[in-house]
């Protein structure tokens, strides 16, 4: 299995329920590293650049007011498999869907406020740690 790098966000309703650190516990105990983080408030333009493919979707500008609506929490996370090992650590997008364990179903409220990100495909995770990091913040690869 490929190394891989994926784009996470700790959304603000869990940075407001101080779970910063039991969630990036999780990701580190499943093999995560965290290659890169940032705390951001994001703007509007940044919200709604990142959730660009969202735009034409009904909930798209309640997702935005929520993800500006405080801090959050904007990582690379490295791993074997991390796409996939991330998603399966977040659970489902409805926390009434995730599984028992999983970071949705213990801190989301609802699938509008679901505590975490995470990039769903190789090509997308490039777009979004492009999209917040850039060339800058993000520490070399080293294997
Ligand atoms: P999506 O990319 O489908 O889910 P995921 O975050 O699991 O990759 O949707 C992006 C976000 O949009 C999702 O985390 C929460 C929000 N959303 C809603 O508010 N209502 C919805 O019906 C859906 C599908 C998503």
């Amino acid at each position: 299995m490929a190394v891989e790098r994926t784009l996470s966000i700790i959304k603000p309703d869990a940075v407001a329920k101080n779970a910063i650190g039991d969630i990036i516990s999780r990701f580190e105990k499943a093999g995560l590293k965290v290659v890169g983080a940032r705390m951001m408030h994001l703007s509007r333009e940044q919200a709604e650049g990142f959730y660009d493919v969202h735009k034409e979707r009904p909930f798209f500008n309640d997702l935005v007011e929520f993800m500006i609506s405080g801090p959050a929490l904007v990582q690379v996370l490295e791993g074997e498999d991390a796409i996939a090992k991330n998603r399966d650590i977040m659970g489902a997008t409805n926390p009434k869907e995730a599984a028992p364990g999983t970071i949705r179903a213990d801190f989301a409220v609802s699938i509008d406020e679901n505590a975490v990100h995470g990039s769903d495909a190789p090509e997308t995770a490039e777009r979004e740690i492009a999209f917040f990091f850039g060339d800058d913040g993000v520490c070399p690869r080293t294997r």
